[in-house]
């Protein structure tokens, strides 16, 4: 058992807190709203992410996991401090980093013992280094401590399972005894241990989730390119996959990639390129071609329609960037829905668990109860998030409530031939002639 204090409850500090109390340890998670610690406490989870609310229950009542909005509270008898604060995108695509700072403040100037300071959050290369220099310079009195980078490989929507199976945990520290002590909690996890500079460990997960973007964008290149040369995406996909050397995952073609860490990272790594005079033209392209994918479902629908979405009303099934979550992050749905909008249309939108997030910020969208509700009326529906409840629909009764049967599977999900045989105008991406594979 460990003592561990984790500073900042969203999505990866809620769910290592809670992760790290399951396994054993003694965590007190940290944040500066009241709003959130106070509606945890009462059992109130911020963010949608299966099995959470469950995991933190149980621990609470356990008495290994409480919630506080005081440092004092968590740093009194830490051993281990995890910094999961928010590193949202700043200006030019760089990371803003003033959460960071405040936090490594904070504890420099709370701290009464030695801890170990581990940083989770993502950084720009280098910020490790930075977090050390802020401990120092903001100190009372000098104290030992120690820097470790453990960056999160964590999916939103199964970043428990994430958590609990990783394929690997990296840290990084130029403190051998330090990173020892981290691996140690992490030796229940099963999972290979590599330890290195800090460096190293913080550009490991840019180029992880840099590689993880170029791989979709390279099949939604590739889907794009089979729409002109009448083949089937699906199945090339599934032909290369076979491949060890390509793997299997990460190669669905769609409307492309969005949520808080894809975009924002391929930016932040291209900005870090940049500065320092290199010319990160992959990169570049990756998010260009994202970019572009987004725009494909409009003008596919716009075909559908007959060249014209004035006054068209067109249907977005699923709002969140990905299934599993509510997260409305650079969701495609988003761009999506501004486009059709420029172009005149009504948009209409229905997710599973998405929906209140929407109505905060995009009153327009005009939400549906349910997904038959969604299709009723419509000139057209997008397949925008591929949620299972899709997959299941009866889509007889979906064609029929339709006032023109237009449909774009932006994502896939529908077997073309058989959509067709049903009488919708169907279009896919990269699935034959422009997608009428
Ligand atoms: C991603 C990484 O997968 C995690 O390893 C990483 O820890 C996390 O970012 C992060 O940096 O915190 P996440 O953003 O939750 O996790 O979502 P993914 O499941 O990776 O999906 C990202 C986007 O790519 C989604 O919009 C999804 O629809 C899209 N995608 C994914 C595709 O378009 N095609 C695919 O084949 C796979």
């Amino acid at each position: 058992m460990k003592n561990i204090c984790v500073i900042g409850v969203g999505y990866v500090g809620l769910v290592t807190a809670a992760a790290f109390a399951d396994l054993g340890n003694r965590v007190i998670a940290v944040d500066i709203s009241e709003e959130k610690i106070e509606g945890l406490r009462r059992g109130v989870m911020p963010i949608y992410e299966p099995g959470l609310a469950e995991m933190v229950q149980r621990n609470v009542r356990a008495g290994r996991l409480s919630f506080s909005t005081a440092y004092t509270e968590g740093l009194k008898d830490a051993e281990f401090v995890f910094i999961c604060v928010g590193t949202p995108e700043g200006v030019d695509g760089e990371a803003d980093l003033q959460y960071v700072r405040m936090a490594a403040e904070t504890i420099a100037q709370l701290m009464d013992h030695p801890l170990i300071i581990i940083n989770k959050s993502t950084v720009p290369v280098g910020t490790g280094d930075w977090v050390a220099d802020i401990i120092r310079q903001n100190q009372i009195k000098p104290i030992d401590f120690a820097v470790v980078s453990c960056p999160e490989f964590l999916r939103e929507g199964s970043a428990i399972h994430d958590f609990m199976s990783p394929d690997r945990t990296v840290l990084g520290s130029e403190n051998r005894a330090a990173a020892d002590a981290v691996a140690q909690l992490h030796l229940p996890l099963r999972a290979p241990i590599m330890v290195t500079d800090l460096r190293t460990a913080e550009m490991i997960k840019y180029a992880s989730n840099a590689f993880l973007a170029t791989k979709i964008s390279f099949i939604n290149e590739i889907a794009n390119i089979c729409e002109s040369l009448g083949a089937d995406v699906q199945e090339v996909a599934r032909g290369m996959g076979f491949d060890k050397r390509i793997g299997s995952q990460f190669l669905n073609a769609g409307v492309g990639y969005g949520g808080s860490c894809f975009p924002k990272d391929v930016k932040a790594l291209a900005y870090m390129a940049q500065v320092r005079g290199k010319h990160p033209q992959l990169l570049h392209a990756v998010m260009e071609i994202n970019d572009f994918q987004r725009r494909v479902a409009v003008v596919k629908m716009r075909d559908l329609v007959g060249g014209d979405l004035q006054g068209c009303t067109i249907g977005l099934l699923g709002l969140a960037f990905k299934p599993g979550t509510d997260d409305m992050r650079e969701a495609p749905s988003l761009t999506i829905a501004e486009l059709l909008r420029e172009a005149g249309a009504t948009v209409r939108g229905y997710d599973p668990v998405a929906m209140d997030n929407v109505a905060r910020t995009h009153p327009w969208i005009v939400l549906a109860e349910n997904a038959y509700d969604l299709v009723t009326g419509c000139d057209g529906v997008i397949v925008v998030t591929e949620w299972n409840e899709f997959k299941q629909l009866d889509m007889e009764r979906v064609r029929k409530l339709m006032t023109r049967p237009n449909l774009v599977d932006g994502r896939n999900i529908y077997d073309p031939v058989h959509m067709r045989e049903m009488g919708f105008n169907y279009r896919a991406i990269g699935r034959g002639y422009n997608g009428e594979g």
